[in-house]
Protein backbone atom coordinates (compact mmCIF):
# COMPACT_ATOMS: atom_id res chain seq x y z
CA UNK A 1 0.00 0.00 0.00
CA UNK A 2 0.92 3.63 -0.57
CA UNK A 3 0.76 4.51 3.06
CA UNK A 4 2.37 1.70 4.38
CA UNK A 5 5.08 3.45 6.18
CA UNK A 6 2.96 5.19 8.74
CA UNK A 7 2.00 4.18 12.05
CA UNK A 8 -2.04 3.07 11.62
CA UNK A 9 -4.44 2.03 14.13
CA UNK A 10 -6.74 -0.76 12.51
CA UNK A 11 -10.40 0.97 13.25
CA UNK A 12 -13.03 0.74 10.13
CA UNK A 13 -14.50 -1.88 8.50
CA UNK A 14 -12.79 -2.16 4.83
CA UNK A 15 -13.57 -2.70 1.80
CA UNK A 16 -17.02 -0.95 2.04
CA UNK A 17 -19.46 -1.99 -0.88
CA UNK A 18 -19.14 -0.91 -4.04
CA UNK A 19 -22.98 -1.02 -5.38
CA UNK A 20 -25.03 0.31 -8.03
CA UNK A 21 -27.83 2.26 -7.79
CA UNK A 22 -30.66 1.07 -9.80
CA UNK A 23 -33.41 3.32 -8.83
CA UNK A 24 -31.50 6.64 -8.60
CA UNK A 25 -30.48 6.33 -12.22
CA UNK A 26 -33.65 5.37 -14.04
CA UNK A 27 -35.11 8.63 -11.46
CA UNK A 28 -32.50 10.54 -12.66
CA UNK A 29 -32.57 8.99 -16.61
CA UNK A 30 -28.95 9.92 -16.88
CA UNK A 31 -25.30 8.50 -15.87
CA UNK A 32 -25.01 5.06 -14.25
CA UNK A 33 -24.95 5.94 -10.47
CA UNK A 34 -22.97 3.57 -8.19
CA UNK A 35 -22.14 4.60 -4.48
CA UNK A 36 -19.10 3.81 -2.37
CA UNK A 37 -20.78 3.03 1.15
CA UNK A 38 -17.83 4.66 3.57
CA UNK A 39 -21.11 5.45 5.61
CA UNK A 40 -20.62 1.48 6.90
CA UNK A 41 -16.96 2.16 8.07
CA UNK A 42 -18.31 0.63 11.46
CA UNK A 43 -16.88 2.99 14.81
CA UNK A 44 -20.19 4.06 16.11
CA UNK A 45 -21.84 4.61 12.94
CA UNK A 46 -19.54 4.81 10.51
CA UNK A 47 -18.38 7.42 7.66
CA UNK A 48 -15.08 9.29 6.25
CA UNK A 49 -13.65 10.20 9.31
CA UNK A 50 -13.27 6.26 10.60
CA UNK A 51 -10.60 6.09 7.68
CA UNK A 52 -8.84 9.18 8.49
CA UNK A 53 -8.61 8.52 12.57
CA UNK A 54 -6.76 5.38 11.78
CA UNK A 55 -3.57 7.48 10.42
CA UNK A 56 -3.95 10.21 13.97
CA UNK A 57 -4.83 6.96 16.27
CA UNK A 58 -2.07 4.65 14.94
CA UNK A 59 0.48 8.14 15.83
CA UNK A 60 -1.28 8.44 18.93
CA UNK A 61 -0.57 5.02 19.93
CA UNK A 62 2.97 5.07 18.87
CA UNK A 63 3.40 8.06 21.30
CA UNK A 64 2.40 6.28 24.15
CA UNK A 65 -0.97 8.54 24.10
CA UNK A 66 -3.97 8.08 26.96
CA UNK A 67 -6.10 11.16 26.17
CA UNK A 68 -7.13 11.81 22.74
CA UNK A 69 -8.49 15.61 21.67
CA UNK A 70 -10.63 16.98 19.22
CA UNK A 71 -12.40 20.01 18.10
CA UNK A 72 -15.97 19.87 15.81
CA UNK A 73 -19.15 21.36 15.36
CA UNK A 74 -21.57 20.33 17.63
CA UNK A 75 -23.03 17.78 15.55
CA UNK A 76 -19.48 16.71 14.42
CA UNK A 77 -19.23 13.24 12.98
CA UNK A 78 -15.45 13.60 13.51
CA UNK A 79 -15.75 14.11 17.01
CA UNK A 80 -18.24 11.38 17.55
CA UNK A 81 -15.89 8.56 15.24
CA UNK A 82 -12.67 9.95 17.38
CA UNK A 83 -14.94 9.38 20.73
CA UNK A 84 -15.32 5.78 19.67
CA UNK A 85 -11.98 5.92 18.14
CA UNK A 86 -10.29 6.42 21.67
CA UNK A 87 -12.60 4.30 23.72
CA UNK A 88 -11.89 1.20 21.08
CA UNK A 89 -7.71 2.00 21.49
CA UNK A 90 -8.24 2.16 25.92
CA UNK A 91 -7.86 5.66 25.98
CA UNK A 92 -10.04 8.94 27.88
CA UNK A 93 -11.31 11.15 25.32
CA UNK A 94 -12.21 15.07 25.06
CA UNK A 95 -14.07 17.06 22.76
CA UNK A 96 -14.59 20.75 21.72
CA UNK A 97 -17.92 21.63 20.85
CA UNK A 98 -17.77 24.78 18.66
CA UNK A 99 -20.75 26.89 17.62
CA UNK A 100 -20.97 26.75 14.16
CA UNK A 101 -24.56 26.81 13.41
CA UNK A 102 -26.21 29.62 16.09
CA UNK A 103 -29.83 29.18 16.09
CA UNK A 104 -30.37 25.90 15.87
CA UNK A 105 -33.04 23.89 17.66
CA UNK A 106 -32.50 22.10 20.53
CA UNK A 107 -32.48 18.30 18.62
CA UNK A 108 -29.11 19.87 17.04
CA UNK A 109 -28.10 19.92 20.89
CA UNK A 110 -29.13 17.06 22.33
CA UNK A 111 -29.54 14.53 19.01
CA UNK A 112 -27.77 12.58 17.12
CA UNK A 113 -24.09 13.28 17.15
CA UNK A 114 -23.27 14.63 20.73
CA UNK A 115 -26.03 11.96 22.13
CA UNK A 116 -23.56 9.90 20.91
CA UNK A 117 -20.31 11.44 22.04
CA UNK A 118 -22.33 11.39 25.43
CA UNK A 119 -23.23 7.67 25.40
CA UNK A 120 -19.50 6.87 25.47
CA UNK A 121 -18.11 9.41 28.05
CA UNK A 122 -16.44 11.98 26.24
CA UNK A 123 -15.74 14.66 28.39
CA UNK A 124 -17.18 17.67 26.81
CA UNK A 125 -16.03 21.31 26.12
CA UNK A 126 -17.37 24.32 24.56
CA UNK A 127 -15.82 26.98 22.32
CA UNK A 128 -17.48 30.36 21.36
CA UNK A 129 -16.19 30.86 17.61
CA UNK A 130 -17.23 28.28 14.91
CA UNK A 131 -14.89 29.76 12.06
CA UNK A 132 -11.78 30.24 13.83
CA UNK A 133 -9.83 27.06 13.28
CA UNK A 134 -6.52 27.94 14.57
CA UNK A 135 -7.91 29.28 17.94
CA UNK A 136 -9.95 26.44 18.28
CA UNK A 137 -6.80 24.42 17.72
CA UNK A 138 -4.75 26.34 20.37
CA UNK A 139 -7.56 25.71 22.89
CA UNK A 140 -6.93 22.13 22.59
CA UNK A 141 -3.54 22.79 22.80
CA UNK A 142 -3.81 24.43 26.04
CA UNK A 143 -6.34 21.53 27.41
CA UNK A 144 -3.39 19.22 26.77
CA UNK A 145 -0.93 21.04 28.20
CA UNK A 146 -3.16 21.21 31.49
CA UNK A 147 -3.69 17.10 31.23
CA UNK A 148 0.53 17.02 30.87
CA UNK A 149 0.84 18.71 34.07
CA UNK A 150 -1.74 16.73 35.74
CA UNK A 151 0.68 13.82 34.20
CA UNK A 152 -1.13 12.68 31.28
CA UNK A 153 0.03 11.87 27.68
CA UNK A 154 -2.99 13.98 25.23
CA UNK A 155 -2.52 13.90 21.58
CA UNK A 156 -4.24 16.42 19.72
CA UNK A 157 -6.03 15.95 16.39
CA UNK A 158 -5.79 18.83 14.92
CA UNK A 159 -8.10 20.76 12.49
CA UNK A 160 -6.88 23.85 11.10
CA UNK A 161 -5.51 23.83 7.23
CA UNK A 162 -1.38 24.52 8.86
CA UNK A 163 -1.64 21.19 10.00
CA UNK A 164 0.29 17.78 8.03
CA UNK A 165 -2.91 15.89 6.49
CA UNK A 166 -2.09 12.94 7.99
CA UNK A 167 -5.85 11.99 7.65
CA UNK A 168 -5.76 12.42 4.15
CA UNK A 169 -3.95 8.68 3.89
CA UNK A 170 -7.18 7.13 4.74
CA UNK A 171 -8.34 8.24 1.62
CA UNK A 172 -5.61 7.42 -0.29
CA UNK A 173 -6.41 3.38 0.74
CA UNK A 174 -9.68 4.13 -0.02
CA UNK A 175 -8.52 4.99 -3.69
CA UNK A 176 -6.50 1.78 -4.05
CA UNK A 177 -9.48 0.08 -2.87
CA UNK A 178 -11.82 1.74 -5.54
CA UNK A 179 -9.29 1.26 -8.33
CA UNK A 180 -9.42 -2.17 -7.42
CA UNK A 181 -13.11 -2.35 -7.44
CA UNK A 182 -13.42 -0.63 -10.52
CA UNK A 183 -10.76 -3.49 -11.76
CA UNK A 184 -12.67 -6.46 -10.38
CA UNK A 185 -16.48 -5.09 -11.86
CA UNK A 186 -14.50 -4.24 -15.17
CA UNK A 187 -16.07 -1.03 -14.65
CA UNK A 188 -14.87 2.51 -16.29
CA UNK A 189 -15.41 5.42 -14.17
CA UNK A 190 -16.19 8.57 -15.29
CA UNK A 191 -15.95 10.94 -11.83
CA UNK A 192 -16.23 10.40 -8.25
CA UNK A 193 -18.62 12.83 -6.56
CA UNK A 194 -17.83 13.64 -2.79
CA UNK A 195 -18.50 16.87 -0.44
CA UNK A 196 -15.45 18.58 0.64
CA UNK A 197 -14.62 19.92 4.23
CA UNK A 198 -11.47 19.85 5.68
CA UNK A 199 -10.50 18.42 2.63
CA UNK A 200 -8.88 15.32 4.15
CA UNK A 201 -11.29 12.92 1.76
CA UNK A 202 -11.04 15.25 -1.37
CA UNK A 203 -6.96 15.36 -0.81
CA UNK A 204 -6.33 11.96 -0.11
CA UNK A 205 -8.63 10.74 -2.68
CA UNK A 206 -7.22 12.61 -5.45
CA UNK A 207 -3.14 11.68 -4.67
CA UNK A 208 -4.37 8.20 -4.41
CA UNK A 209 -5.93 8.06 -7.32
CA UNK A 210 -3.34 10.03 -9.31
CA UNK A 211 -0.60 8.13 -7.45
CA UNK A 212 -1.82 4.95 -8.97
CA UNK A 213 -2.04 6.52 -12.15
CA UNK A 214 -5.96 6.71 -12.38
CA UNK A 215 -7.55 9.65 -14.43
CA UNK A 216 -11.00 9.68 -12.63
CA UNK A 217 -12.18 13.36 -11.95
CA UNK A 218 -12.69 13.82 -8.56
CA UNK A 219 -16.01 16.19 -7.90
CA UNK A 220 -15.98 18.19 -4.69
CA UNK A 221 -19.07 19.71 -3.40
CA UNK A 222 -18.07 22.43 -0.97
CA UNK A 223 -19.88 21.97 2.89
CA UNK A 224 -18.11 24.65 4.73
CA UNK A 225 -16.01 27.35 2.69
CA UNK A 226 -16.85 29.09 -1.00
CA UNK A 227 -15.15 27.95 -3.96
CA UNK A 228 -12.10 30.04 -3.96
CA UNK A 229 -10.88 29.24 -0.46
CA UNK A 230 -11.71 25.16 -0.85
CA UNK A 231 -10.29 24.95 -4.21
CA UNK A 232 -6.89 26.26 -2.98
CA UNK A 233 -6.77 24.06 0.64
CA UNK A 234 -7.68 21.16 -1.53
CA UNK A 235 -4.55 22.03 -3.99
CA UNK A 236 -2.55 22.57 -1.15
CA UNK A 237 -3.15 19.43 0.97
CA UNK A 238 -3.51 17.35 -1.87
CA UNK A 239 0.08 18.41 -3.20
CA UNK A 240 1.28 17.60 0.98
CA UNK A 241 0.05 14.24 0.54
CA UNK A 242 1.45 13.14 -2.85
CA UNK A 243 4.73 14.35 -1.57
CA UNK A 244 3.91 12.05 2.29
CA UNK A 245 3.13 8.99 0.19
CA UNK A 246 6.42 9.28 -2.22
CA UNK A 247 4.60 10.95 -5.50
CA UNK A 248 5.40 14.62 -5.46
CA UNK A 249 4.80 16.83 -8.13
CA UNK A 250 1.76 14.59 -9.70
CA UNK A 251 -1.14 16.65 -8.59
CA UNK A 252 -1.96 20.31 -11.17
CA UNK A 253 -4.19 22.82 -10.79
CA UNK A 254 -6.36 21.46 -13.44
CA UNK A 255 -6.58 17.98 -10.78
CA UNK A 256 -9.12 20.79 -8.45
CA UNK A 257 -12.69 20.63 -9.33
CA UNK A 258 -14.78 22.25 -6.61
CA UNK A 259 -18.50 24.11 -6.68
CA UNK A 260 -20.32 25.38 -4.07
CA UNK A 261 -23.54 26.05 -5.37
CA UNK A 262 -25.34 23.72 -2.55
CA UNK A 263 -23.41 25.49 0.09
CA UNK A 264 -26.05 27.96 0.05
CA UNK A 265 -26.69 29.47 2.80
CA UNK A 266 -23.64 27.63 4.40
CA UNK A 267 -22.39 25.43 6.66
CA UNK A 268 -24.92 23.24 8.19
CA UNK A 269 -27.87 24.81 6.78
CA UNK A 270 -30.30 23.17 4.52
CA UNK A 271 -31.62 24.72 0.75
CA UNK A 272 -34.55 22.88 -1.05
CA UNK A 273 -31.81 21.44 -3.31
CA UNK A 274 -30.63 19.27 -0.88
CA UNK A 275 -33.77 18.67 0.87
CA UNK A 276 -35.03 17.20 -1.73
CA UNK A 277 -31.85 14.87 -2.73
CA UNK A 278 -32.23 14.00 1.03
CA UNK A 279 -35.83 12.75 0.20
CA UNK A 280 -35.17 11.20 -3.08
CA UNK A 281 -32.28 9.09 -2.07
CA UNK A 282 -34.32 7.79 0.70
CA UNK A 283 -37.04 7.23 -0.95
CA UNK A 284 -35.45 5.42 -4.16
CA UNK A 285 -33.12 3.82 -2.31
CA UNK A 286 -33.35 3.35 1.50
CA UNK A 287 -30.01 5.47 1.63
CA UNK A 288 -29.91 7.96 4.68
CA UNK A 289 -27.95 11.11 3.78
CA UNK A 290 -27.28 13.98 5.73
CA UNK A 291 -27.80 17.63 5.67
CA UNK A 292 -24.61 18.95 6.55
CA UNK A 293 -22.36 17.07 4.22
CA UNK A 294 -23.83 14.04 1.93
CA UNK A 295 -26.65 15.42 1.25
CA UNK A 296 -25.25 18.84 -0.60
CA UNK A 297 -22.58 16.56 -2.14
CA UNK A 298 -26.22 14.41 -3.58
CA UNK A 299 -27.37 17.77 -4.61
CA UNK A 300 -24.29 18.34 -6.28
CA UNK A 301 -24.62 14.99 -8.24
CA UNK A 302 -28.10 15.53 -8.76
CA UNK A 303 -27.37 18.88 -10.55
CA UNK A 304 -24.75 17.50 -12.94
CA UNK A 305 -26.91 14.53 -14.31
CA UNK A 306 -29.86 16.83 -14.38
CA UNK A 307 -27.29 19.70 -16.31
CA UNK A 308 -26.26 16.55 -19.13
CA UNK A 309 -22.76 16.99 -17.31
CA UNK A 310 -22.16 13.41 -18.14
CA UNK A 311 -23.79 11.46 -20.38
CA UNK A 312 -26.17 8.02 -20.18
CA UNK A 313 -22.98 5.71 -20.95
CA UNK A 314 -20.97 7.04 -18.39
CA UNK A 315 -20.72 5.67 -14.28
CA UNK A 316 -20.28 7.65 -11.40
CA UNK A 317 -19.86 7.03 -8.16
CA UNK A 318 -21.35 8.82 -5.02
CA UNK A 319 -18.85 8.45 -2.52
CA UNK A 320 -21.33 7.84 1.09
CA UNK A 321 -19.15 9.74 3.30
CA UNK A 322 -21.76 8.89 6.84
CA UNK A 323 -22.93 11.18 9.01
CA UNK A 324 -26.24 10.06 9.02
CA UNK A 325 -26.71 10.47 13.07
CA UNK A 326 -26.85 14.28 12.32
CA UNK A 327 -30.07 13.86 11.15
CA UNK A 328 -31.61 13.24 14.42
CA UNK A 329 -30.48 17.18 15.04
CA UNK A 330 -32.47 18.45 11.87
CA UNK A 331 -36.34 18.04 12.84
CA UNK A 332 -36.73 20.43 9.80
CA UNK A 333 -36.32 17.29 7.24
CA UNK A 334 -39.53 15.88 7.99
CA UNK A 335 -40.98 18.75 8.83
CA UNK A 336 -40.80 20.33 5.51
CA UNK A 337 -42.15 17.24 4.57
CA UNK A 338 -45.02 16.86 5.90
C1 LIG B 1 -20.19 12.84 6.87
C2 LIG B 1 -19.10 13.69 6.34
N1 LIG B 1 -18.91 13.76 5.02
C3 LIG B 1 -17.96 14.55 4.47
C4 LIG B 1 -17.15 15.33 5.29
C5 LIG B 1 -16.11 16.18 4.64
O1 LIG B 1 -14.90 15.48 4.64
P1 LIG B 1 -13.53 16.23 4.80
O2 LIG B 1 -13.56 16.98 6.10
O3 LIG B 1 -12.52 15.15 4.78
O4 LIG B 1 -13.43 17.18 3.65
C6 LIG B 1 -17.30 15.28 6.68
C7 LIG B 1 -16.46 16.12 7.55
O5 LIG B 1 -16.69 16.25 8.72
C8 LIG B 1 -18.28 14.44 7.22
O6 LIG B 1 -18.49 14.35 8.55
Amino acid sequence: MLTDKFPRAILSHTPTPLEFLKNMTSNLGGADIWIKRDDCTGLAMGGNKSRQLEYYLGEAIAQKADTILITGAVQSNYARCAVAAARKCGMEVEVQLEDRTPDRPQEYHNSGNPYLMKMMGAKIHYYPDGEDEEGADNSLYEMAEKLRSDGKNPYVIPLSGSQPPLGALGYVDCAEELLQQFDELKLQVDGIIIGTGSAMTHAGLLAGLRAMASKIPVYGFCVRRDKASQTLRVFEKAKIVAEMIGHPGIISADDIWVDDRMLRPGYGQLNSDVLSAIHKTAECEGILIDPVYTGKAMAGLIYLVENKHFSADQNIVFLHSGGTPAVFGYPEILEEKL
